[in-house]
């Protein structure tokens, strides 16, 4: 089990519970790190505040290594005349399903980005970086490095993952198309990268000098042992642990994992702006074929999210995104702590 991965990162299994913004805890990441593997506590887009409470948190639940995950896009501007037509609809859709949303909720938006998090992630001196949706700036890159983090980027290409490495980031998780929730793509004028895994992880494996780590679609004995095989220093799984006790998914999208055909998971830009993978559901399907034209990441995804709240304490999943990865089928309804194990206990053999 000792590789460059387990043995830069100080875990024991080369297994990362993937971050996942709004479903996993500092309860999941700490269950994982005290079992040997690698939790990882998903703070994209969170102010500094919440950001160091929920470090605090896992920090408090295990004494073992940890990643914290950031999203590093850039806030494109933004007008507001063209919001409108999408407000218009949000608001025509919640009416109609009996939810009580206010127009002010769907404006004035307060966006964080990860510079005003770095100086928490300093504060609380954090070794293991995780983040997606595009590069660290040079000058943050220095600074973690100075202090002795680890960084991993996400690439969905050979091009990003180039990218990343010649800025000097240390490990490289291999996002593969079947993966779940939202594509960590980041050349922005380019088509939407949609290699699968089988395919990416071997031309990472063989064409960047860092550590690889698989993303998409891994769950058991089977799929472990072929990104090892293809290369990956470690895997990275995410849409098995959202039915478990630890997970804050609403348990409607817990219980739509099981039994769900890959044909009813989708790519959409619906809820957020940027391309992520779910179950299909009334709100994809309407806002896609309203013609309305969506705006872009994060802006779309702050106009939905007070209305996929307001669905969310209803546990109504026909109104809030319902991310799952292509293998989502069956996702254990266990404590993260024995879907661990299990995985631990697959990898043996
Ligand atoms: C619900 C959900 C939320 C996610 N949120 C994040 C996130 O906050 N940061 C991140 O780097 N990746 C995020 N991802 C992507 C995962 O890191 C990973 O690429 C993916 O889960 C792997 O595929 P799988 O779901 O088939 O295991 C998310 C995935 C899911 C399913």
């Amino acid at each position: 089990m000792k590789n460059d991965f387990a043995q830069r990162t100080g875990v024991i299994y080369p297994i990362i519970q993937a971050p996942m913004l709004g479903v996993s805890t500092p309860e999941m990441a700490a269950a994982v790190s005290n079992e040997g593997g690698l939790g990882s506590l998903a703070i994209g887009g969170l102010s500094p505040e919440r950001s160091q409470t929920l470090i605090r948190q896992t920090k408090n639940l295990t004494g073992k290594p940890f990643a914290v995950n950031l999203f590093t896009h850039t806030i494109p501007p933004y007008e507001e005349s063209k919001m409108v037509p999408m407000r218009r609809l949000l608001l025509e859709m919640a009416k109609e399903r009996g939810y009580a949303l206010a127009e002010s909720e769907l404006q004035n938006f307060r966006f964080y980005t990860y510079k005003e998090q770095i100086d928490v992630l300093i504060k609380e001196d954090i070794k293991l970086i995780s983040f997606t949706f595009g590069m660290l700036d040079d000058a943050t890159i220095q600074l973690f490095k100075s202090n002795g983090c680890t960084l991993i980027g996400t690439a969905t290409s050979l091009k990003e993952a180039r990218l990343l490495q010649e800025s000097g980031i240390d490990m490289i998780v291999a996002q593969g198309l079947e993966a779940g929730g939202h594509r960590g793509s980041f050349l922005d004028d380019e088509p939407l990268p949609q290699v699968g895994l089988f395919s990416l992880l071997p031309q990472l494996a063989k064409q960047v000098h860092v550590p690889v780590i698989a993303a998409g679609g891994i769950r058991d004995a089977q799929t472990m042992r072929a990104a090892f095989d293809l290369g990956a220093a470690a895997v990275q799984v995410g849409t098995l642990f959202i039915a478990s006790k630890e997970s804050d998914a609403i348990p409607a999208w817990q219980q739509q994992l099981s039994g769900v055909d890959a044909t009813d998971i989708l790519l959409t830009r619906a809820f957020s702006g940027r391309w992520a993978r779910g179950i299909r559901n009334e709100m994809m399907e309407r806002i896609e074929a309203s013609g309305i034209p969506i705006p872009p990441y994060p802006i779309q995804n702050s106009l939905t999210a007070a209305f996929r709240k307001l669905a969310q304490q209803a546990n109504d999943s026909s109104y809030t995104n319902l991310w799952a990865g292509q293998s989502a089928g069956d996702a254990p309804a266990d404590n993260t702590r024995d879907i661990f194990r299990f995985l631990v206990k697959e990898l043996k053999g």
